[in-house]
């Protein structure tokens, strides 16, 4: 799986996507980042990526042809089923089962963002817009390291145990993973949950369930259909 991301500040994302399991899957071969500098795809001697909105307002847009161009360069060199997302607070919610979807594909080209948006005929050479949460960043960039992780971490062969990506909050079910515990037994008087260091695995996995599906309610219960703003005002 190939990654490339179109941006103005591409030396802000290098030592990000290096670390940790991203790094090592890197490193392995397993997936493959690639990052452009938009202003290489400019064709003026300013090297201009944006410009005003027409009708006015205030601040600058970012303008359609460097993408373009860089788009056209990405898939010149990338081969198969690949899909073009454009980051952006106008985009639609990116959620766990677009990670999935997408780590079937053979590449993802990331386009970021700044100032005041992207000339909206980019629309045209776009699969999708994303958004990662109703909160307005200063570009795309943090949003599509979000993206390359999350996708990353549902590749085959980057996270090492399967299994931890299957005990994942929203893996297959609508719900947070469960709270989990390590050394030592009890700090300052507060004890590991007596069922986990019982041995016993059925209980365990009762217990996580069971843990799962509370912190869901308290932390996320829209996640479970349920809307407690209105449940307490209707008393
Ligand atoms: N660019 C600015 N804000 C963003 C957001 N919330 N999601 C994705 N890209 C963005």
């Amino acid at each position: 799986m190939r990654f490339d991301i179109l941006t103005i500040f591409p030396e802000a994302l290098r030592e990000l996507l290096n670390i940790g399991i991203l790094g090592q899957a890197r490193a392995a071969g397993v997936i493959d980042v690639q990052l452009h500098d938009l202003r290489e795809y400019t064709d003026d001697p300013h090297r201009l990526v944006d410009d005003r909105p027409y009708g006015g307002g205030a601040g600058m847009l970012m303008k359609v042809e460097p993408f373009v161009r860089g788009i056209e360069a990405i898939r010149a060199e990338v081969d198969g089923d690949v899909r073009i997302l454009l980051l952006s607070p106008q985009g639609r919610a990116l959620k766990q089962s677009d990670a999935a979807s997408w780590a079937t594909l053979d590449g993802l080209i990331l386009l970021c963002g700044r100032y005041e948006g992207v000339d909206e005929r980019i629309t045209a050479f776009i699969d999708d817009e994303i958004s990662i949460g109703d909160y307005v960043l200063a570009g795309g960039e943090t949003a599509a390291a979000v993206v390359v992780e999350a996708t990353a971490r549902m590749t085959p062969g980057v996270v090492g145990k399967y299994d931890s990506i299957q005990s994942d909050s929203f893996y297959d079910k609508p719900r947070l993973g469960a709270p989990q515990y390590t050394r030592p037994p009890e700090f300052r008087g507060l004890k590991v949950p007596d069922v986990l260091l019982s041995g016993d695995h059925a209980k365990i996995d009762a217990f996580r369930e069971a843990e799962a599906w509370k912190k869901t309610m308290k932390n996320r219960p829209e996640l479970l259909g349920l809307n407690l703003e209105e449940m307490s005002d209707n008393g």
